[in-house]
C-alpha cells in the first residue's frame, strides 16, 4: 500500500470514459460553453481498454480497491460492457451514469458483471428535470429504466445535487417514489467544480439544512471514513449526505482520478493530471506505470475542500473528470 504526505493510501479510482454527454447540466456543461464549438477529445486521445486496463493493473499493485466508471456519461461511450468484463473479475467496479441509456443498456451491464450502479437524478418531475439537465429528454425514459434496473436486481443508489431555489422540492419527491427500494438516496451539496458553471454559496443548500426539512432522521453508527456520503436513516431508508462544501472529507481521501485521455488527476479540483497515457504509448508496461503512480501518490498534499479560498488556481471541469 502506498500513502501520501497526509498519510492517505490510493484506493479508489474513478475512471472517466468520457468527456461527452447526451445532458447539458446548468451546474455542470452550460450550453454556453459546451456547444457545438467546444472540442471535445478526439478518438485517438482517448485510452483504449487495454490502456485502462494496464493503469488499473499497476494501481491493484498499489492497493486499489475499487474503480467507478464516471464520465461525462460513460454508457455513450461504445461497448462499455467490455471494459467491465476485463475489470470485474480484478477489482470491484461501479458506475455513476445519468440513467438516459439504462433501458438500451441493463441487460448488457448485467451480462458484463456489474451490479452496483448510481444514478445521477436532479428531479423527478418533467418541468424541474428539464430545467436541471437544459434538455428535452422525458423523465420517464430514465424513471423506466430505473425500475428496469431494480427489477433486475441492481443495487442501486440516487445522486442528486440540491440548488437553491431550483430543486429543493426534488428531495421530498425522490424519496416519495423510491425509499425503501434503492440502497441509498443521496443528497449532494452544490460544488465549486470548474471554471464555467458559475457557482456562488448561497446556491448551496448544505446537507443539515435539507436534513432539518426532512425531519426524523438518524445518523448511522460506526461509517466507513472513506466514503464521501455520511449516511442517516428515515423509515429504514438509507439517506445519504455529501457535504464537501460544508464539511469536507479530505483528510480520509483515498481517491485518483483517471481522465478519458489518460491523465491522472490526485483531486476532483486539480488544476492539472499527470499524464500516464504517454507513458504508456511509449512503450511503458504495468511495472512502469505502477513507479509512476508510486511517484505521483507519494508527493500529493491535496485537500482542496478543507482549503476552499485559500488559493485560486484554474480548476478541471466536473465532465471532463466525472467528479
Ligand atoms: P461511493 O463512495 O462508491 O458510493 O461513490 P461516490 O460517492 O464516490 O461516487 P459518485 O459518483 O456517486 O459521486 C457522488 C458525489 O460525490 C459527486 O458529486 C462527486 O463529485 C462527489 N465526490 C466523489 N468523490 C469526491 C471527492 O473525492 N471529493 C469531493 N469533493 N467530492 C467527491
Ligand atoms: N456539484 C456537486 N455535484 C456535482 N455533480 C456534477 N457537478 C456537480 C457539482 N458542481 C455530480 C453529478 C453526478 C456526480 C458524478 O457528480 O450530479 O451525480
Ligand atoms: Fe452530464 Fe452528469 Fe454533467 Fe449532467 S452532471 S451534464 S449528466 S456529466
Ligand atoms: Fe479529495 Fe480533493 Fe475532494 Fe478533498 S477536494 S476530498 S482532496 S478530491
Amino acid at each position: 500500500m502506498i500513502r501520501d504526505t497526509r498519510g492517505r493510501p490510493l484506493e479508489y479510482l474513478r475512471i472517466s470514459m468520457t468527456d461527452r454527454c447526451n445532458l447539458r447540466c446548468r451546474y455542470c456543461m452550460p450550453k454556453e460553453y459546451f456547444d457545438s464549438k467546444y472540442q471535445f477529445l478526439q478518438r485517438d486521445a482517448i485510452l483504449s481498454y487495454e490502456e485502462i486496463t494496464t493503469i488499473v493493473d499497476a494501481l491493484l499493485d498499489l492497493g486499489l480497491k475499487k474503480v467507478r466508471l464516471t464520465g461525462g456519461e460513460p454508457l455513450i461511450r461504445k461497448n462499455v460492457e467490455t471494459l467491465i468484463e476485463f475489470l470485474q473479475p480484478k477489482v470491484e467496479v461501479c458506475m455513476t451514469t445519468n440513467g438516459i441509456l439504462l433501458n438500451e443498456k441493463a441487460q448488457d451491464l448485467w451480462q458484463s458483471g456489474l451490479r452496483n450502479i448510481t444514478i445521477s437524478l436532479d428531479a423527478v418531475d418533467q418541468p424541474t428535470f428539464q430545467h436541471m439537465s437544459d434538455s428535452k429528454i422525458d423523465i420517464n425514459k430514465i424513471l423506466s429504466g430505473i425500475e428496469l434496473c431494480l427489477d433486475m436486481g441492481f443495487k442501486l443508489k440516487l445522486n442528486t445535487v440540491i440548488q437553491r431555489g431550483k430543486n429543493e422540492h426534488a428531495t421530498k419527491d425522490i424519496i416519495d417514489l423510491f425509499s425503501g427500494r434503492v440502497d441509498e438516496i443521496r443528497f449532494i451539496e452544490y460544488m465549486d467544480v470548474g471554471e464555467t458553471n458559475g457557482w456562488n454559496l448561497h446556491d448551496v443548500v448544505t446537507g443539515s439544512q435539507i436534513r432539518k426539512k426532512l425531519g426524523n432522521l438518524k445518523k448511522l453508527e460506526n461509517q466507513d471514513q472513506s466514503q464521501v456520503a455520511t449516511k442517516y436513516e428515515l423509515n429504514g431508508q438509507i439517506i445519504g449526505f455529501i457535504e464537501s462544501v460544508s464539511k469536507p472529507f479530505c483528510s480520509t481521501c483515498n481517491r485518483a482520478r483517471l481522465s478519458a485521455d489518460g491523465h491522472l488527476y490526485t483531486c476532483l479540483f486539480a488544476s492539472k493530471g499527470n499524464d500516464l497515457k504517454s507513458l504508456l504509448r511509449m512503450g511503458a508496461n504495468q511495472n512502469e506505470i505502477s513507479k509512476a503512480v508510486k511517484t505521483i501518490w507519494s508527493k500529493r498534499s491535496d485537500a482542496y475542500s478543507e482549503q476552499r479560498g485559500e488559493e485560486s488556481k484554474p480548476k478541471v471541469e466536473m465532465s471532463f473528470i466525472g467528479g
